[in-house]
């Protein structure tokens, strides 16, 4: 069986991706079994640098295949904003709550045709003599108020194209069919059932 390591200790995360790839022939382990890894660099200016450092930083560290997730949803009014930024829009320890607040208060008042958004998660997946990167999109709008209690993040308050409900108030296996981690999951798919068995 092939090992490989998510450069991620986000629960929502691994959980999402496990699900996802629960078919492929992989041990799939995280961070947390890798207590001693050092932090994960975050500062880059793209979803694409962050994606890279946090997948080679893993794979240097654990000398196993790694794959990093890096996300963010992107708001056309705001310019794209928060975009790379999502996690500490409110600030750096901000929760999920006090982002999504800062949002929606800087959207009061545009209207709905106005309110275009896209979730977009960049894989980057790192090993011996191989690297590949794969991005997946979900088209949607902001809702007006955080609705629903599934998922992270910003599900409460996005609504994805086709669907009257918002991320949140979809089941984990609605989300995972259509979502911007699983589209980008599905085009590693070919790559990662071809990651070398490991000793
Ligand atoms: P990072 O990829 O760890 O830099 O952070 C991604 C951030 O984007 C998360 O902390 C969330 O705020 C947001 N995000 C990414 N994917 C999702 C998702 O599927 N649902 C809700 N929020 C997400």
């Amino acid at each position: 069986m092939s090992k490989l390591v998510l450069a991620t200790r986000n629960k929502h995360k691994i959980e999402e991706i496990k699900t996802i790839l629960g078919d492929l022939r992989l041990e799939i382990l995280t961070l947390n079994d890798f207590p001693y890894c050092p932090e994960l660099p975050e500062d880059g200016q793209t979803l694409e640098e962050n994606s890279l450092m946090k997948a080679v930083t893993v794979h240097r560290f654990t000398a196993l295949p790694s794959l990093a997730d890096d996300s963010g949803l992107e708001v056309f009014y705001l310019r794209g904003r928060p975009g790379v930024r999502s996690a500490r829009y409110a600030g750096e320890n901000a929760t999920d709550e006090e982002n999504n607040e800062k949002l929606l208060k800087g959207m009061r008042g545009v209207a709905p045709r106005r309110r275009s958004a896209q979730f977009r998660a960049v894989m980057t997946l790192v090993g011996e003599g191989f690297q590949e990167t794969t991005e997946g999109v979900c088209r949607g709008r902001l809702a007006e108020s955080p609705r629903g209690s599934n998922g992270f993040g910003y599900d409460p308050i996005f609504l994805p194209e086709g669907f009257v409900r918002t991320y949140a108030e979809l089941s984990s296996e609605e989300k995972n069919k259509i979502s911007h981690r699983a589209k980008a999951l599905e085009k590693m798919r070919e790559v990662l059932s071809k990651v070398p068995r490991t000793r």
